[in-house]
């Protein structure tokens, strides 16, 4: 085995939420009177709830206490856990159970490495919650990615080194992440135009022939 341990990360990678992520943040723009696209949206994926709301005031025209920023942030997750309330078996995205159980298969130690706190509700709304051998995620970090934080509290999870481990992702914070967690990268979508990524896959399928 090349890697004796994969690190996935959640929204993007094993279950489709950051439409829902995009949606939930949009009602907040428009609600608020900010700015907000899909290109601006991009650079939220990956990063925690309260560093992204920094992001989208920055188009703001008023300054925000910090307790009306709680707010907002509180109010974006109501949004947001009420369209998760819409996950299903259905939604994790493709190839990811088999993958999963392939790996195990092949006596990979698998892991989930997320900056969300919903993560916990998101894997037993998809059934994945007894799927993998460790979590790590948002509830129990102080700094997300690009902070290395949640990979190495994931990779200790595993009693693994992070020379031994490839971490998963979607997002350009969480490639850089996992680059200064010393783990090895494969980058699906966004984070395949990476030129820090150590592996290009199109779906998480692709994973089989990189780790054996
Ligand atoms: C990451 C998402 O996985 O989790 C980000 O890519 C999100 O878009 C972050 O902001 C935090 O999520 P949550 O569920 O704690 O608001
Ligand atoms: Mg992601």
């Amino acid at each position: 085995m090349r890697y004796e341990n994969v690190i996935f990360d959640l929204d993007g990678v094993l279950v489709s939420t950051d439409e829902y992520h995009y949606q939930a943040w949009k009602k907040i723009a428009d609600e608020e009177g900010i700015y907000f696209d899909r290109a601006i949206n991009n650079r939220l994926r990956g990063v925690s709830r309260m560093a992204s709301l920094e992001i989208i005031l920055e188009r703001a025209e008023k300054n925000y206490t910090q307790a009306e920023k709680e707010e907002l942030a509180q109010r974006k997750n109501r949004y947001y856990q009420e369209l998760l309330g819409n996950l299903t078996t259905e939604d994790t995205l493709n190839g990811v159970r088999e993958t999963l159980a392939d790996l195990r298969k092949n006596s990979v130690h698998i892991a989930v490495g997320s900056s969300s706190k919903n993560t916990m509700r998101i894997l037993k709304q998809v059934g994945l919650e007894n799927a993998f051998d460790a979590i790590a995620d948002g509830t129990e970090i102080t700094h997300s990615k690009p902070n290395p934080e949640v990979f190495l509290l994931a990779a200790q999870k595993l009693g693994a080194k992070p020379a031994n481990c490839l971490v998963v992702e979607d997002a350009l914070a969480g490639v850089n992440a996992g680059c200064r967690a010393g783990m090895s990268v494969a980058g699906i979508g966004e984070a395949a135009k990476s030129p820090r990524i150590t592996y290009a896959i199109r779906s998480v399928a692709d994973l089989l022939s990189i780790v054996d």
